[in-house]
């Protein structure tokens, strides 16, 4: 490869900054040439491309969000957009492409390697969805944010005696709902990929652990269930204790990254631009069982990712 282009797509992530710049820095020691695209694959269809120097990348490591800028494209969901984009990186000189984002971005880095361009994916989701993976940017950041708004919302749901909702992101993924649950010693943890619905059984957990002389009831609420506020409205009328919601929302999203973040992100930043001079394409770059490794775009989508089974028992086990 010559070129690299580079963009972020999908929901972004802290430590994303760090992606991008670790992917510039690599690219220009090994005497490439980077190009990113502004917006996605929307950008690239608008063929918004920047020529990147190393000082493009200054003074963002620390910085969330995407200096990139992400979208969602509709048009790239097409073949036909999908050739225009491989056509137009053919123009521009581009014979390698990085995507950070999440499943959905993957899909359209499969076919950008398919129509002649090859291509890396870097995992950057905050909700730790992707299941070739133990690790995506961003997750470490979101959860910490989460967990230490929840510490507030606790305080003040114990200084007045109330039952809590608090719903965290993850729209099909409870893993921010779990390890909030873990980490702020929730009282009950709903996930979509678990949660059976049973009312009446939360109600009752509440009125027992109340009769037990507890203060507070806190439960985290993954936004794949939703509905916080029409539920805390039912668990008041229900159980007599007054009950309040708070949607955390895009908070989550933001803010600056942690070490954690910076340090993966760097790393695999790197390994795509090594993936890429190796002569690699299709592939997207993980991190499992302690190292940061690599599959095949095609198999890596076709993995099911589910709740750590362990995980979700040892909750279970300290949730009272
Ligand atoms: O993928 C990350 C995520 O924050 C999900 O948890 C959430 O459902 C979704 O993005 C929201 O995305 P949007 O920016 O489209 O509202």
């Amino acid at each position: 490869v010559k070129t690299i282009g580079i963009l972020t797509s999908g929901g972004d992530a802290p430590g994303m900054n760090a992606a991008i710049r670790a992917v510039v820095r690599t690219a220009i020691h090994k005497n490439l040439r980077v190009k990113g695209i502004m917006r996605g694959y929307a950008g690239l269809l608008q063929e918004e491309i920047i020529d990147m120097e190393s000082t493009s990348v200054s003074d963002i490591i620390h910085r969330g969000g995407t200096i990139l800028y992400t979208a969602r494209s509709s048009e790239f969901v097409t073949k036909e957009g999908q050739e225009l984009g491989a056509k137009i990186c053919q123009e521009h000189g581009i014979d390698g492409m990085v995507v950070i984002g999440g499943d959905g971005s993957f899909k359209g880095a499969e076919k950008l390697s398919e129509f002649g361009v090859n291509t890396i994916g870097i995992p950057g989701t905050i909700d730790l969805d992707i299941a070739c993976t133990d690790y995506t940017i961003g997750f470490d950041t979101a959860v910490n944010t989460a967990m230490e708004a929840i510490d507030k919302v606790r305080d003040t749901s114990t200084s007045h005696e109330r039952c809590s909702i608090i719903e965290v992101m993850g729209r099909n993924a409870g893993y921010i709902a779990l390890w909030c649950g873990f980490a702020n010693g929730a009282e009950d943890i709903l996930l979509p990929e678990r949660y059976d619905g049973d009312e009446q059984k939360l109600i009752n957990r509440i009125i027992n652990n109340r009769k037990r002389g507890k203060k507070h009831h806190i439960i985290i609420n993954a936004e794949g269930i939703g509905h916080s506020s029409s539920m805390s409205k039912r668990i008041e009328a229900a159980t007599g204790i007054e009950t309040r919601a708070t949607i955390l929302g895009y908070m989550q999203r933001g803010g600056a990254p942690t070490c954690k973040d910076r340090v993966y992100a760097s790393i695999m930043g790197a390994k795509a631009v090594e993936l890429l001079t190796a002569g690699k394409s299709n592939r997207l770059v993980s991190y499992r069982h302690g190292q940061f490794c690599d599959f095949d775009i095609k198999e890596a989508l076709a993995m099911k990712k589910d709740i750590s089974e362990e995980q979700y028992r040892i909750s279970k086990m300290l949730v009272r």
